[in-house]
């Protein structure tokens, strides 16, 4: 039998297994950086095939190897991401989250069993593979600085060093049975802008002996616009909103500050860098030149998400073969963050989106939504081609 059947045959004898670790992880949900259950019980997960995971990488984190015939030929990395959020799950299903205020509406529950299973095959496979797979199950990604970020610090990506990664999530914007690609720059970095805007409160009737920091926040608000519009080329996406926008006067008084907060995201880290000082100076300089004074303060979020062109065509090629052309789309540029990006700012990286929508099912809701959910079929595909992709990329 060629390999492809036998990852196809192995992919569809634990599919109903790797359900059962969806529902587990679905229904104990941790959030960023507190994954200890969820992080033990991977270890276990990865004990059971045999592999001796390592445990506590940035606290939460767990990698494995799984080494084929001449370890050494070539290393490679597959990552999943293990956190979940603070919403409350609304779908009434027999697996509903168990914690309180905490939900897998993400999807990483199915990233996570997604590369169990992948970690099953591959482990049954690896005397027909040369090669390294390095399993790296990651903390954290939902929330500053980012699980990535600290896995880098503490060396995920030495001993041995990986020549690529792949890392895939979910899309509920694509059909269960496919699978989404993009070459090159994918997804936009993140800041979160925290803007005080102070002037002089007062009485509301008499203006002309306060400063009011109202009107000068929304100046700012609208200035600020002006740094996307005429400043950003027109072919560097930046979007610049703000989603909280906090005055605590009333009808007939004036606060003494307001305070802005919202998010900046592009695509290039020379133009992220202007835009900031851009703002800054603008925002600054609109205050005092009203009369008040402003603190303008970017806490730095993720990188930009950029998918090496060769891996990406390569690994896009190794989907088609295992999937059919037709159930390959081609994805857009999408304004979103995620910190998978860091690696890609370290070594070759291919992200790539798993299509879990159905809309027969009513499978349709968002991620971030108290009502996500997906079609189970995405995982038994996601495992079976996550190994796929590793076994061909090693050969490569
Ligand atoms: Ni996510």
């Amino acid at each position: 039998m060629d390999i492809k059947e036998q990852v196809k045959r192995i992919a569809n004898e634990i599919a109903s297994e790797i359900v059962d670790t969806r529902h587990h992880l679905h229904s104990h949900p941790e959030l960023s950086f507190q994954e200890f259950e969820t992080a033990k019980y991977v270890a276990d997960s990865l004990r059971k095939m045999g592999l001796n995971p390592m445990e506590g990488i940035a606290k939460t984190g767990v990698s494995a190897l799984i080494e084929g015939k001449n370890p050494s030929k070539k290393v490679i990395a597959l990552r999943a991401d293990i956190d979940a959020l603070p919403i409350t799950e609304t779908n009434d299903v027999a697996y509903k989250s168990k914690n309180d205020g905490v939900m897998h509406a993400c999807g990483h529950d199915v990233h996570t069993s997604s590369l169990l299973g992948t970690a099953r095959i591959l482990n049954q496979l690896k005397d027909q593979f040369e090669g390294t797979v390095k399993l790296i199950f990651q903390p954290g990604e939902e929330k500053a600085p980012g699980g990535a970020s600290l896995l880098i610090k503490e060396g995920i990506l030495k001993n041995p060093a990986p020549q690529n990664i792949l890392g895939q999530h979910v899309m509920p914007l694509i059909p269960v049975g496919k699978i989404g690609f993009r070459e090159g720059l994918y997804m936009a970095s993140a800041d979160e802008i925290y803007i005080t805007v102070k002037g002089k409160g007062g009485h509301a009737a008499m203006p002309d002996r306060n400063v009011d920091p109202v009107l000068i926040a929304s100046h700012i608000i609208v200035a600020l616009q002006q740094v996307v519009s005429r400043f950003a080329t027109p072919t560097t996406p930046t979007v610049l909103s703000f989603g909280k926008v906090v005055a605590e006067g009333a009808t007939n008084i004036i606060p003494n500050e307001v305070k802005i907060e919202g998010t900046f995201r592009t695509l290039n880290e020379e133009w992220r860098k202007e835009a900031k000082i851009r703002m800054k100076k603008l925002a600054e300089g609109l205050a005092e030149s009203m009369g008040g004074s402003c603190e303008f303060n970017i806490l730095d979020g993720y990188p930009y998400l950029y998918n090496n062109e060769e891996l990406t065509r390569r690994n896009r090629q190794f989907a088609v073969e295992y999937m059919g052309e037709e159930n390959i789309v081609d994805l857009d540029i999408w304004m979103a963050a995620e910190d998978f990006a860091f690696y890609s700012q370290e070594i070759d990286a291919c992200f790539y989106r798993l299509g879990v929508r159905n809309e027969a099912k009513g499978i349709t809701s968002n991620v971030h939504t108290p009502t996500f959910n997906i079609d189970e079929q995405a995982l038994e595909i996601g495992s079976g081609l996550m190994a796929w992709l590793a076994i061909n990329e090693l050969q490569s």
